[in-house]
């Protein structure tokens, strides 16, 4: 029987395997169902990332066609660093270069080779300007023998180091502004990606975990993507993404409980007295270190994200990059119905004031968080 859809599943295969009345196989009138044909019905029942895009374009104006290819391309860029992700030891990519970035963090081979993937497969598109990343010092702009476009895009190559060689999930960040109307006809300049996070005209991540996921917004919502490696496609499998209002989940890194500022402290505190506390609810922790996997698990099922300013010389200003993590994580997390906050202020209105700046970083359901500000506007 064929399936619902009309078109012909992998159960109605068996058919074709009964034996006649002498007992012989039926010679089969079309070819053997396979797992390529199988798979060519998940593409068909899923709408692919290409036609999304093609949608919020043309239907909806949520995106330019220059933006709407410059997706297309960070994301093959992501498709290849997912294989790389995957191929771990054999792939000779764990482990460190002996490099330090500009912000004096030991560079993982993985952190190098995704930043190179990405430059490359973005430089020649002709819808960029210029390109900045977590890994490099300074900006990167279009060399002149390419087209260049009014983009400017940034991004966390590899999000999570700490757990590339502990097979645990990492990810990229993503970032898309767009150079000012001022810089026209001159060169890009650094000052000219110092736009607040409300001007990022799309964001979002590729996690590389059990499955390679792909969540975007255009200022339309968040959709999550899943890469179906055999056809190399993203498939829209997690439609309009919400996040729930109330949470009773917590995700912060608590070695660094004495360094924190007193409201943070205090909210902390409440959630590990339970359900006797005032909080009312007993509270569950998770802190997997990578940035992505956290904030994927938030937009999954809610929760609270953490990596706030404290005491320390190095976290005075935060552990997080604005540019390149909180901005498009706050743009995302926003989008599914969240908050995103520094502490006191929203952390998309921030201006910021250099390229590679730190910010606080508290996010997620929507309750929780206006908590936590209220915490902050009475210290
Ligand atoms: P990156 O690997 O890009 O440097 O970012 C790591 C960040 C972030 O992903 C994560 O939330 C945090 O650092 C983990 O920090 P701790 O190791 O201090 O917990
Ligand atoms: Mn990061
Ligand atoms: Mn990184």
């Amino acid at each position: 029987m064929p399936g619902e859809s009309g078109r012909r599943t992998r159960h109605d295969a068996g058919a074709s395997r009964e034996t006649d009345a002498h007992g012989h196989s039926p010679r089969r009138a079309e070819p053997p169902f396979t797992d390529s044909i199988f798979l060519g019905e998940l593409t068909l029942k899923y709408k692919t990332l290409t036609q999304y895009l093609v949608e919020q374009q043309r239907e909806h104006k949520a995106v330019s066609a220059e933006v709407r290819l410059l997706i297309e391309t960070v994301s093959r860029a992501c498709k290849a660093i997912s294989h790389a992700v995957s191929k771990g030891a054999l792939g000779g990519v764990l482990g460190s270069l002996g490099t330090e970035n500009v912000q004096g963090e030991v560079q993982k081979k993985l952190d190098v080779l995704s930043n190179e993937i990405l430059l490359e497969a973005n430089e020649w598109g002709g819808n960029l300007a210029a390109m900045a990343s977590e890994e490099m010092q300074t900006i990167h702009r279009i060399p002149n023998h390419y087209p260049k476009g009014q983009n400017l895009l940034l991004f966390d190559p590899l999000d999570g180091s700490s757990n590339i060689d502990v097979n645990v999930s990492i990810g990229t960040i993503f970032s898309v502004l767009q150079a000012p109307a001022e810089a026209a006809g001159r060169e890009i300049a650094e000052e000219d990606f110092l736009q607040p996070g409300t001007r990022q005209v799309a964001a979002g991540y590729a996690i590389y975990g059990p499955q390679t996921m792909l969540v975007l917004t255009v200022g339309a919502g968040v959709m999550g993507f899943t890469l179906d490696r055999e056809m190399g496609s993203w498939l829209l499998t997690h439609e309009n993404i919400r996040l729930p209002e109330q949470t009773a989940e917590f995700a912060i890194n608590m070695s660094n409980m004495r360094h924190w500022e007193a409201p943070v402290r205090r909210y902390i505190d409440e959630c590990l007295q339970g359900e006797t506390g005032p909080l009312g609810k007993n509270y569950n922790m998770r802190w997997i270190a990578s940035m992505v996997a956290d904030v994927h698990r938030i937009l999954t099922r809610g929760g609270i994200f953490m990596y706030p300013r404290d005491a320390r010389a190095s976290g005075r200003k935060g552990k997080l990059r604005l540019m390149y993590e909180a901005n498009p994580m706050s743009f995302l997390v926003e989008q599914a119905g969240g908050r995103a906050i520094d502490g006191t202020g929203r952390i998309l209105d921030i201006q910021p004031d250099a390229l590679h700046q730190r910010v606080g970083v508290i996010l997620g359901s929507r309750e929780e968080v206006e908590r936590l500000q209220r915490y902050h506007q009475e210290a």
